[in-house]
């Protein structure tokens, strides 16, 4: 067949574009993990948590329980112990989110644990028999978070019984620490001294609360047989993850188990990692010959999954009387469970983002008894450039300098650190769009000066940043006698429009109509894609959709008619090229941001948003955001904006409303369902203005596109928390700013 030239002016990269799966999930057709039970007759399972944050299980009766009409099978640590693995944690190279292996041992690590798993014909029973187990604990007095006793500072101390056992293995072996690219604690120069002879200081104390993410779509897990092969319908950010860590866990090979995730009702960082439900449905499905589908509850999913923990900050800045920074040491501490090291450790970002001739950092992981936190949108941008953004508002006011003119003065090309150069940094362009798109210029500086009636008026501005990065990734195009193209590669539309962005890609490349393409995703028996998170999946795939349609033109142009496909892969990673499958394998680590050697390479953007605050009653609104972004090359404007200004939501969510408390003396998350975890209604919002600049940058890949997916929310909290200032001369350091803190 003939293609039509590259440039024939057909859809193509940076049209805007509706999502070509938009009409399916609009009409309801659409089928997302939850939705595939696996095949016929599945058996239902429910979830036991517990009601302890730390101790053991010291009985379990099962009689009651088992005597539940319909009753299959009860899973607990006395009949799974280490029939499942619990398999390495993400920061361990591994796939999972947290090292604790819920039914192994008696151990209870924290509340909501899972402390038992039943299975029955249907859901009804399951769930009864699940109530009607008798559970009775040896408690011990648990440490909740910041500031409770028994907490521990630094590497855990307390270990799984695998942990253990794996520490006995490799003795003598050589500590991982600092690996995975990239120095622990950016530093330079002698911020210390150069703090303490500062004509002018900031020196504050910030803190962000826990968060969930709450997709839409709760976790539901289905496992089906066959034979020795294993098939897992579960809606995913890390399909090929999820394949080698089942294998792993499960002690089989990594061939015989298929993952399938076709379309993703929210994921936020929540399904990035593999949690421990995943193995103990497939072994309950090998246990009693039949496919299990589990639907955990919303709640469940506060323990189940991983959230955002919570953090404080110290930032001290210090500044010339001139504005220039002379010194930024920024402490980060994080919670995170007893045995795992999990943090974000957002000073990589906070670190580089202002030229400052002396810098210092560091963070500390808070050990509680607590479920492993793991990524949540932004995880180390969001509560890192809370707190720098917020310091560096402090020191506009301290040095009476406009906030955005204090930013212009010590941006820079280059990161500090080590003087490498960004590939392409437009954080003031954005800074520029966004204020005259706001009205900046009509700002009147002091706090508490402007006002409409009753209510206090506050203008406040913020940056945000957030690394480019590349996973190794595959896919295959096809090219058909019918006309029609198919591009195929397991990569996740978690709804972002990733679908769409490829087709786009395929469009542009082979110079056909949209409505030509189809895009198959969602499935391991797919070319291998890396996690969709990292907010890596447009650059990564994009990119290697390309390389194989330019291949498909080229075998087009010689093959006489008949189908053509190619297989193209990239390689960030440098692996050897012993097979697509080896790109993924055992490297589910990303390239990029400021882990390059040569290069640091990042998207940035510019918040400004106005608050009222109500005099009397202290109520704090939000009528208006305008944010501009310099993100590298737009695949599809229409859905990029649609994100951007989904993160622009969160952001303000973030600073006014969300936060997962905890009752302090039982370690547990009491507002844990939809009705009592805050997110922004419409009432929330007012009007959103979202500006995308066009910017070109070549070196972050071939078709320069950087990602946007974590961008739009990062930086809004403190912009929120500026304005607030703004308005009632009132700095709010700890999120969320609820009425309380203003009165
Ligand atoms: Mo994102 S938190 O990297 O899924």
């Amino acid at each position: 067949m003939t293609l039509a030239p590259k440039d024939s002016g057909r859809a193509a990269i940076g049209e805007p574009t509706s999502r070509i799966d938009g009409r399916l999930k609009v009409t309801g057709a659409a089928r997302y993990g939850s939705d595939l039970h696996g095949g016929a007759n599945p058996a239902f399972a429910y979830l036991r948590t517990s009601s302890i944050a730390r101790g053991r299980i010291s009985r379990i009766d099962e009689s009651e329980a088992r005597q539940v009409p319909g009753v299959l099978e009860i899973l607990t640590y006395r009949n799974v112990g280490d029939r499942v693995k619990p398999g390495k944690t993400f920061s361990e190279k591994g796939y999972m989110g947290t090292s604790i292996a819920p039914l192994a041992s008696d151990k209870v690590w924290h509340d909501g644990q899972i402390v038992a798993l039943v299975v029955a014909d249907t859901f009804e029973a399951a769930r009864d028999a699940a109530h009607r187990l008798r559970i009775d604990y040896a408690e011990e007095a648990p440490s909740a978070t910041f500031g409770s006793a028994g907490l521990t500072e630094g590497k855990a101390t307390e270990k799984t019984e695998a942990q253990q056992q794996a520490a006995k293995q490799q003795a003598g072996g050589k500590s991982k620490e600092g690996e995975n690219g990239g120095e622990e604690n950016p530093k330079v120069g002698d911020a210390e001294g150069a703090f303490a002879r500062a004509a002018v200081k900031v020196d504050q104390h910030y803190e962000t609360p826990t968060q969930h993410h709450n997709p839409i779509e709760l976790f539901t897990t289905s496992a089906v047989w066959n034979g020795d092969r294993l098939t897992v319908f579960e809606s995913s950010q890390n399909m090929w993850g999820f394949k080698y860590g089942l294998a792993e866990q499960l002690g089989i090979p990594a061939d015989n188990v298929h993952t399938v995730s076709p379309l993703v009702g929210g994921a936020f960082g929540s399904r990035g990692s593999l949690t421990q439900r995943t193995a103990l449905v497939a072994l309950a499905a090998k246990m009693i010959g039949r496919p299990v589908h589990l639907e955990a509850t919303r709640s469940d999913g506060f323990t189940i999954a991983t959230y955002r923990a919570e953090t404080r900050h110290r930032v001290r800045l210090g500044a010339g009387a001139d504005g220039r920074l002379q010194a930024l040491i920024h402490e980060g501490w994080e919670v995170s469970s007893r045995p795992d090291d999990y943090k974000v450790a957002g000073i990589d970002a906070s670190t580089r983002l202002y030229a400052c001739p002396n810098v210092a950092s560091n963070v500390t992981i808070v050990h509680a008894d607590r479920n492993t936190p793991g990524f949540m949108r932004s995880p180390p941008e969001t509560p890192y450039l809370f707190a720098l953004e917020s310091a560096i508002d402090e020191l506009a006011y301290a040095l009476k300098m406009d906030p955005v003119e204090l930013r212009r003065i010590n941006d820079t090309q280059k990161e500090p650190i080590k003087g490498l150069p960004y590939t392409s940094r437009h954080l003031m362009p954005c800074f520029d769009a966004a204020a005259a798109a706001f009205g900046w210029s009509r700002r009147s500086a002091a706090p508490r000066s402007m006002r409409d009636g009753e209510w206090l008026i506050g203008w406040g501005c913020a940056s945000t940043m957030y690394p480019t990065q590349v996973g190794s990734a595959a896919a295959r195009v096809s090219l058909l006698p019918s006309g029609r193209a198919r591009v195929e590669t397991a990569t996740h539309e978690i709804g972002t429009g990733v679908m769409t962005a490829l087709a786009l890609t395929a469009a542009e490349e082979l110079g056909l109509p949209l409505d030509k393409i189809d895009v198959i995703v969602g499935d391991s028996n797919l070319p291998p894609a890396p996690v969709a998170g990292g907010s890596n999946s447009t650059a990564s795939m994009c990119n290697v959709v390309a390389k194989a349609c330019r291949e498909v033109r080229l075998k087009a142009q010689s093959a006489g008619g008949g189908a053509v496909e190619a297989l193209a892969s990239n390689n960030p990673h440098g692996a050897p090229p012993n097979g697509v499958e080896m790109l993924y394998r055992g490297k589910p680590s990303l390239a990029g941001g400021a882990k390059l050697k040569d290069r640091i390479q990042f998207a940035f953007g510019a918040h400004f948003i106005e608050v009222r605050v109500h005099e009397r009653t202290r109520e704090v609104r939000a009528p208006r955001v305008v944010s501009a972004f310099a993100a590298g090359r737009i695949v599809n404007p229409k859905t990029a904006k649609s994100q951007l200004m989904g993160g622009q939501i969160w952001g303000i969510g973030a600073a006014l409303h969300e936060a997962t408390d905890i009752d302090r003396r039982a370690a547990r998350y009491y507002n844990n369902d939809l009705a009592e975890y805050l997110i922004p209604v419409n009432a929330d919002i007012g009007t959103i203005e979202t500006i995308i600049l066009p910017e070109e940058d070549r070196q972050v890949n071939d078709l320069g596109i950087k990602g946007i997916g974590e961008l739009g929310n990062v930086g809004l909290n403190a912009a929120t928390a500026n304005a607030v200032f703004h308005a009632t001369g009132v700095r709010i350091r700890e999120l969320p700013i609820r009425i309380e803190k203003l009165l």
